[in-house]
């Protein structure tokens, strides 16, 4: 019921013998008033001089209690005026809180969160997974127990450490070695940057090299999430089609300011990229003016033959950046990625990685620095690498064997997923929406375009699941096509 004029003194009842300060009893009842709704917005309360008499305490009180409701947004109080209740009461049920939303109305964003919305992507699942769920590596075989014993070792070391420095260097440098020996990657410890994901890595060079209006080139079909990251920054995302060597460049088209590409395995088609065009897309980046961004997500697991160097490699000039992330070769739930970054650039991604708090935890990465350099991490992924190849010769037999009328799998050398063409028609997102139904996950390949889909078909992940779960799922696909 709200309250009327004049009565607000006597429902505000103050004890003088309360341990709670006469200000903070007349905050928490002025608050809760408005909160039930019995002072509604628009509401003007009396005077501070007014209510202190009313009351019989100081004015001062009265005073520190309006300004208090004022900065928690439950009042407006200029000087001079009856402070008046800008909110709607109405606590919410479940937690006894008051919407804070202090006025109606649209909230005028940032260009960058404007462009948020626009720019999301279907990444983080909410349902629970479903075979053949694309991006996923199996978390049913990571080593927990090994893993438990690095964490709890980490966790000791900071409790001995007090207030000595902790290690930022341990895992960094375990990192350059491993990238060095197994990608070819040529850094030194100095150059990484160890962050919560990949994503996060994206951001940082977007928000660091992104002018709005600039040009980036991406792959099409691609990686949604880096589309995402540069076009929230404002810049002009171009998409560049496809051939057997990998991206193409599309004649007449002024070299940009960054080029994004999977070149190990492309997202989603899973192609290597050539030597021919990883040297073409290098003679036209210079420093300062046109970037690389490798991403080289599942560069670990390759099955035919020898892995091909990272492209960052054969960079002479510290014009590509190096994104890698832990979430495929360990489990998503650690939540670590990190960034190789040309020399000319570490400080100032380091400065904007403090700026925006992606600080990945320092236990952890003590954690899997230990991991890596006690031969674990290397052992992880030899079993991994066999596990997945006979997961991924499952999957193309059974796709053969029970939908080679329909699809036409296209067999990746490496990676975590495959591509299964539809051999007729397009209804590829029609396909997905009557699978998942029948309980089986994938993604329309259309759904990964930037511009009006040329490819129509299925992106399969074979990595996450065991051979008689990549069976049943086949017989299920075979049963709705
Ligand atoms: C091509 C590619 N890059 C980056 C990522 C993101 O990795 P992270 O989980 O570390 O952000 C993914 C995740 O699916 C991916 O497919």
């Amino acid at each position: 019921m709200p309250v009327s004029e004049g009565v607000i003194s006597a429902l505000i009842e103050l004890k003088r013998t309360d341990d709670e300060g006469l200000t903070a009893q007349l905050t928490s009842q002025l608050r809760d008033l408005i909160a039930t709704g019995r002072l509604g917005k628009g509401r003007a309360l009396p005077s501070s001089r007014r209510l202190a008499s009313d009351l019989g305490v100081s004015r001062n009180t009265v005073t520190y209690a309006f300004e208090q409701l004022a900065a928690e947004g439950y009042l407006e109080a200029s000087h001079g005026r009856r402070p008046m209740v800008t909110v709607d009461g109405g606590r919410n049920e479940e937690t006894g809180a008051v919407a804070p939303s202090v006025r109606s109305g649209k909230p005028r964003l940032s260009p960058w969160a404007s462009k948020l919305k626009q720019t999301d992507w279907p990444m983080s699942y909410q349902a629970p997974l479903k075979p053949l769920r694309p991006g996923q590596g199996d978390a049913r075989e990571f080593p927990n127990e090994v893993w438990a014993r690095c964490l709890r070792r980490s966790a000791v070391r900071a409790a001995k450490r007090e207030l000595g420095p902790v290690n930022r260097t341990r895992l960094r440098q375990a990192l350059a070695h491993y990238l060095a020996a197994s990608r070819g990657v040529r850094a030194t410890a100095d150059q990484i940057l160890i962050l919560p994901s990949a994503q996060a890595a994206l951001t940082l060079i977007a928000a660091a090299l992104i002018t709005p209006g600039d040009d980036v080139w991406v792959e099409d079909p691609g990686y949604p999430g880096a589309a995402a990251a540069f076009r929230a920054s404002g810049a002009r995302v171009m998409g560049m089609k496809l051939d057997e060597q990998g991206m193409q460049r599309m004649p007449g088209l002024a070299a940009p300011k960054l080029i994004f590409m999977t070149p190990s395995h492309q997202h989603p088609t899973g192609r290597l990229m050539s030597l021919a065009r990883r040297t073409e897309f290098l003679g036209m980046s210079r420093p300062g003016e046109t970037w690389i961004v490798e991403d080289d997500y599942d560069g670990e697991f390759h099955y035919d033959s020898r892995p091909v160097p990272a492209l960052q490699g054969l960079d002479a000039h510290g014009r590509v950046f190096y994104v890698g992330t832990f979430s495929k070769a360990m489990t998503s739930d650690i939540r670590l990625g990190y960034v190789v970054a040309p020399p000319g650039l570490v400080g100032t991604l380091e400065i904007a990685q403090r700026h925006v708090g992606l600080i990945a935890s320092s236990h952890i990465q003590e954690a899997l620095a230990e991991f890596i350099a006690d031969g674990h991490f290397l052992a992880h992924l030899r079993r991994m690498r066999r596990l997945y190849h006979a997961r991924r010769d499952h999957l193309v037999e059974g796709l053969e064997r029970h939908l080679g009328e329909v699809l036409s799998a296209e067999v990746p050398s490496g990676g975590i997923q495959l591509v299964a063409r539809l051999k007729r028609g397009r209804a590829d997102q029609a396909a997905v929406q009557r699978l998942v139904e029948a309980g089986v996950e994938t993604r329309a390949l259309s759904s990964l375009a930037l511009g009006r889909p040329r490819d129509h078909g299925l992106l399969l992940g074979f990595a996450a699941w065991r051979e008689n779960e990549i069976s049943a799922a086949v017989r299920t696909m075979a049963s709705c096509f």
